[in-house]
């Protein structure tokens, strides 16, 4: 199969991420480690149409990094909708300002730098849409603390949870981000409280529906 072809293609063929977000992408791979977290193009695109179809008017993000998805959902929703973002790693807030003040979105989006697990319960909101994209260790913490705080028919993604294809061997017991990643697998597997389906996009995506 000629994949890189094919993802040419496809990036060819839909709408371009932008200048803003090409520039921040290029700055991310010069000077960020691990800038293969950020979640590109395609999925950029993605996350912006999945906005415009199910027109959130708050949503979480849990795990900003360079802040590109959080720009690409701002993009998506209405000028009174919300983003609150959470980044454990404070040493992203200027990189994710220089980006953030320029954006014409910056007014929908809040960003809060601490541990998504601490600052979760004093959001005081309720939410359309959850994007969980932080530890990979802890997505079944994440997902039974934000659970309560969203609506029936609300939306929750969750990026990664194919990780690189680990998620169909044996895991090491020393490879605690594989284990967190199949039992949170499991655990969605089982919940009749939520539709669910995986999107084999990029490394995998998880979008589940609250009953
Ligand atoms: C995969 S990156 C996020 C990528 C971003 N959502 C995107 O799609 O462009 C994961 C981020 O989660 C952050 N993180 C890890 N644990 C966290 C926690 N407990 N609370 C908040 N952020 C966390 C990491 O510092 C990292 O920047």
């Amino acid at each position: 199969m000629k994949l890189d072809e094919l993802d040419d293609y496809i990036l060819s063929h839909i709408d371009e991420e932008g200048s803003l977000l090409s520039e921040l992408n290029r700055d991310a791979h010069v000077n960020l480690l691990r800038p293969r977290m950020l979640s590109g193009h395609l999925q950029g695109r993605i996350l912006k149409m999945l906005c415009r179809m199910i027109r959130p008017k708050r949503i979480l993000e849990i795990g900003t990094y360079t802040g590109y998805a959080t720009l690409c959902m701002a993009e998506g929703i209405d000028n009174d909708a919300r983003i609150y973002s959470i980044e454990i790693n404070d040493e992203m807030e200027d990189f994710i300002m220089k980006y953030l003040s320029k954006s014409p979105d910056k007014e929908k989006v809040k960003v809060f730098f601490g541990d998504a697990m601490d600052i979760i319960p004093m959001l005081n909101e309720t939410f359309d849409m959850v994007f969980i994209d932080a530890d990979k260790r802890l997505y079944a913490e994440y997902y039974d603390l934000v659970f309560p705080y969203v609506r029936k028919g609300g939306i929750i993604l969750a990026d990664n949870i194919l990780w690189d294809g680990k998620v169909t061997d044996p895991p090491q017991p020393s490879d605690k981000q594989t284990i967190g990643i199949i039992n949170f697998n499991e655990k969605i597997k089982r919940d009749s409280r939520i539709e669910k389906v995986i999107l084999p996009l990029r490394d995998g995506l998880t979008i589940m529906w609250k009953k």
